[in-house]
């Protein structure tokens, strides 16, 4: 069980590992119809009673000779319209009795496509437009009963369609905002696919039938957490089987931001439901984890704690025996995790811990909202009813502050070199200067984990912008083999020190954190604009002996790209000000680095 659809008009993305995947999934449910990506050694179109149309992505490998993929179903039989991205167009085009060459000229970037007349997917549309093109391979001969729609002075078949049998190809990608009409083709697509029917009010009702069909006549148990996606879970089950079949439990980790376990209390007495039991399991969290520094070994000992308390509470519930549990994953998590075959594991999410997946192999997990990217759970907990302060509550990992203080034995990493002059080489045309930091933090380049040093840069004194932040930001990363992140000082750090001082999780270090944390959330304007803006506790301490810390505020539509928020730099020096009146807090640093080639939180 755990996350599967119904029987839902259905466009199925096969993923051949481009990077816009997810994207193109949004874009078509953003038209109306549920799209799911799918790995297309998986996908058996016998089993998808509810097909309506087959996008192929992009993807690294290249399409000459045909020879490298096989696919175990005929893609000339699906029966339903097909579209082909990228190197998806490329495989339509190989494997239908075309061809395709390298080696000729190759196409990166903002492309001029002539549109030719009559073609389906640009109908009404310009002759001339702009697209996104990235690839090296061409398609040099058509299958037979096609005819070209698109073509640029380096790709003659930039575009195909077969559009008796709905069969498209297009070289470039219109599911970026770069290719000025290419929501106008992807609707065309998608409205020759199905009718919209992936709408909020749909969406609810069948989520609502999604969750009475895979309970059953079992009792849930929820878990909240005092995020949205856990509330909208817990709502969404109250609708489909009344708030009696449902007991709920909120374990209190001591990870939490100030004051929030109480504010989900509360909510949820306002709201009448009176089934929630609460763990107090802080100190046993800090026992478990006293002296751990490994990232990863910190979420794996949170993550098996978490169940444990939970097994614990659910004895003394006595729970009916065949109880099933509610869990409030979503669709990027899923994937995240190594849900989907070829994502490597970038972090162990408490979600799938090993004993929740054996949860999930005997069918005893529900999961209400794995199909819906955020946005969409947001959408829905607005038509839900749940108040707008709830439901755009920033996202919030489930260990908690306990994966933003940063620990260390106190000795800098193997590989760590104090000076880094080919660090400062660089910044120089910036009017940047800039220090490799002694600890490591997590990144995500070319989809694996990487795990490496940040640099923290601060201005000469001339005139700092975002743009040459943004310019030197990957040039650092890119260049310089140890770095995956940058921070900056808005104070210069040139007569500055800090120590790396041996940190392990306390009660006092949470404390702290969580003063730092809620002024910046306070403080914090745009909130509408800022997907979620973590703190971080840093092992590093200054000569008065004071931390220091770091803001990462974000803008992002799903947690798997991300770009820093532009903050002003007034207001960041406004904010390091305030968190210097905090005892114990020495610097308030700021995240400016993309996801990739960092990830969001630091561990
Ligand atoms: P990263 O750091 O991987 O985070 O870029 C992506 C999103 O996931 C959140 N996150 C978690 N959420 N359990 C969760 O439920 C976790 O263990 C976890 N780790 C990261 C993170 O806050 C961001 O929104």
């Amino acid at each position: 069980m755990g996350c599967e659809s119904g029987a839902l008009d259905t466009i199925v993305i096969l993923d051949f590992g481009g990077q816009y995947t997810h994207l193109i999934a949004r874009r078509v449910r953003a038209l109306g119809v549920y799209s799911k990506i799918v790995e297309p050694e998986e996908f058996d179109p016998e089993q998808e009673s509810a097909l309506k149309g087959v996008i192929l992505s992009g993807g690294p490998r290249s399409a000459t000779g045909g020879g490298e993929i096989k696919l175990s179903f005929d893609l000339s039989a699906l029966g339903v319209p097909l579209l082909g991205l990228c190197y998806g167009h490329q495989l339509i085009a190989e494997l239908m009795g075309g061809r395709v060459e390298s080696g000729l000229l190759r196409e990166y970037g903002l492309t001029r496509v002539t549109a030719a007349e009559g073609g389906y997917l640009s109908e009404g549309q310009p002759t001339q437009q702009d697209v996104w093109m990235s690839h090296g391979d061409h398609v040099t001969r058509l299958p037979p009963g096609f005819t070209v729609t698109h073509s640029s002075p380096a790709a003659p078949v930039a575009g195909f369609e077969n559009s008796a049998r709905t069969i498209f190809g297009l070289q470039f990608h219109p599911e970026v905002t770069h290719t000025t009409h290419g929501m106008a083709m992807l609707e065309r697509f998608v409205r020759r696919c199905a009718p919209p029917t992936w709408q909020t009010s749909n969406i609810v009702e069948h989520l609502v039938e999604e969750v009475r069909r895979q309970a059953g006549d079992r009792p849930l148990f929820l878990l909240v957490s005092g995020g949205v996606d856990s509330l909208v879970s817990l709502v969404l089950c109250i609708r489909a089987v009344g708030k009696e079949r449902l007991t709920s439990l909120h374990v209190d980790t001591g990870f939490m931001r100030h004051g929030e376990s109480a504010e989900v209390m509360d909510h949820l007495a306002r709201m009448g439901f009176e089934r929630l039991h609460v763990v107090e399991a802080q100190a046993r969290f800090l026992r478990a984890l006293e002296g751990v520094i490994d990232p990863e070994e910190k979420r794996k000992i949170i993550g098996r704690l978490f169940i444990e308390e939970v097994d614990r509470a659910i004895g003394e519930l006595a729970l009916p025996d065949d109880w099933a549990l509610v869990q409030g994953t979503i669709y990027p998590d899923a994937i995240e995790s190594g849900g989907s075959k070829h994502a490597s594991t970038i972090k162990t999410h408490h979600n799938r811990v090993r004993e929740i997946e054996r949860l999930i192999k005997d069918g005893r997990v529900v999961e209400p909202i794995c199909e819906l990217y955020k946005d969409e759970v947001r959408e829905v907990g607005l038509e839900l009813g749940l108040p707008p302060e709830l439901v755009g509550r920033h996202p919030f990992p489930g260990p908690g502050l306990a994966i933003r203080i940063l620990c260390s034995d106190g000795r800098p990493p193997a590989d760590y070199a104090a000076s880094e002059p080919e660090a400062l080489d660089l910044l120089q045309p910036f009017g940047l200067r800039g220090r490799l930091l002694p600890l490591l933090s997590v990144g995500v380049q070319g989809d694996r984990r990487t795990y490496q040093h940040p640099v923290v840069v601060w201005s000469e004194g001339g005139r700092l912008s975002w743009e040459t932040l943004r310019e030197a930001t990957p040039l650092l990363v890119n260049r310089l083999e140890k770095v995956n992140r940058v921070v900056l000082s808005l104070t210069p750090l040139e007569e500055r020190a800090y120590r790396l001082q041996a940190t392990t999780l306390t009660g006092e270090a949470v404390a702290l954190l969580q003063q730092v944390d809620r002024l910046v959330r306070q403080e914090t304007k745009a909130y509408d604009e800022i997907w979620q803006a973590p703190v971080v506790s840093l092992p590093l301490l200054d000569e008065a002996g004071d931390r220091v810390f770091l803001a990462r505020p974000i803008c992002s539509r799903d947690a798997m790209t991300a770009s820093p928020f532009p903050m002003e730099f007034d207001a960041i020096r406004n904010l390091e000000e305030r968190a210097r009146e905090i005892p114990g807090v020495g610097a308030l640093w700021y995240d400016i680095t993309d996801k990739p080639p960092a990830t969001i939180e630091w561990e």
